[in-house]
């Protein structure tokens, strides 16, 4: 699949705290926009996301992560507008599929730390799950460091369950996505990324969704 392909993926939707937020799928000119993100992302949650102290994602890095097909790996961005920008990127949530088991993917996420707990990681997953399902993707495994208190209550909250991991410092974290999608059903926002990522329904840039009062179509 190409951007064009998942261009319709793209929505909007308004935060309990009244923060617009726009979802869509990641291109590959969003190499900027990935690379600038990631300087707001504290040091601490740069580990937490990447297990690893990174300063700045590499060119590889950045072409893996916006040169996707779609269908075996893919992201969303959350982004803000903002005086100065339009499209403030806010957060990254990926899932890539398992070779071994292609009913199974690893999800990751990561929210740029002046806007957490605004429940943009909760959006991006659940968006994500959607999408998956889609794709036939079943189960997302998300490998989750032991110490990271943020990111296991989010999956805790999701209803993820764990299963053993060769390193005792992180936690493998197994979300069921039909069990998801139960849960989820009834909300605007899952049903609207259903029908898009299925290729069931256009929808314009800039259509509402959002977790209750103000979904509009
Ligand atoms: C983990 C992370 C993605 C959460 O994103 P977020 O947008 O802040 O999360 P949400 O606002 O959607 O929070 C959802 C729920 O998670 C829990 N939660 C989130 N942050 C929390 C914190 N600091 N302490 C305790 N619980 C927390 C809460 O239950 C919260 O629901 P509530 O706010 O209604 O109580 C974000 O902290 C982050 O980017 N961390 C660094 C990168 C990382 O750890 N990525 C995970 C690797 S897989």
């Amino acid at each position: 699949m190409t951007p064009d392909d998942v261009e319709d993926l793209r929505l909007t939707t308004t935060l309990p705290d009244g923060t617009v937020l726009q979802i869509r799928p990641i291109r590959p000119d969003d190499k900027p926009l990935l690379a600038e993100g990631f300087t707001r992302l504290s040091l601490e949650s740069r580990f937490l996301r990447f297990f690893s102290p990174l300063d700045h994602l590499s060119e590889a890095q950045l072409r893996y992560f916006t040169e996707i097909d779609y269908e075996d790996h893919f992201a969303f961005v959350a982004s803000v507008a903002t005086p100065d920008n339009p499209e403030y990127g806010v957060g990254v949530a990926r899932y890539i599929r398992f070779d071994a088991d292609p009913t199974v993917a690893e999800a990751a996420v990561a929210v740029a730390d002046d806007f957490h707990r605004r429940g943009i990681g909760s959006v991006l997953l659940e968006a994500l799950a959607a999408v998956a399902l889609t794709r036939g993707v079943t189960a997302f495994h998300l490998l989750v460091r032991s110490d990271n208190h943020a990111m296991i209550a989010a999956t805790e909250a999701l209803g993820a369950h764990t299963a053993p991991n060769d390193d005792a410092a992180i936690i493998r974290f197994v979300l069921d996505l039909p069990e998801l999608a139960t849960e989820l059903r009834g909300t605007p926002m899952w049903s609207v990324f259903q029908m898009l990522g299925a290729g069931a329904a256009e929808l314009a840039p800039g259509y509402g969704l959002g977790r209750g009062a103000n979904y509009a179509p």
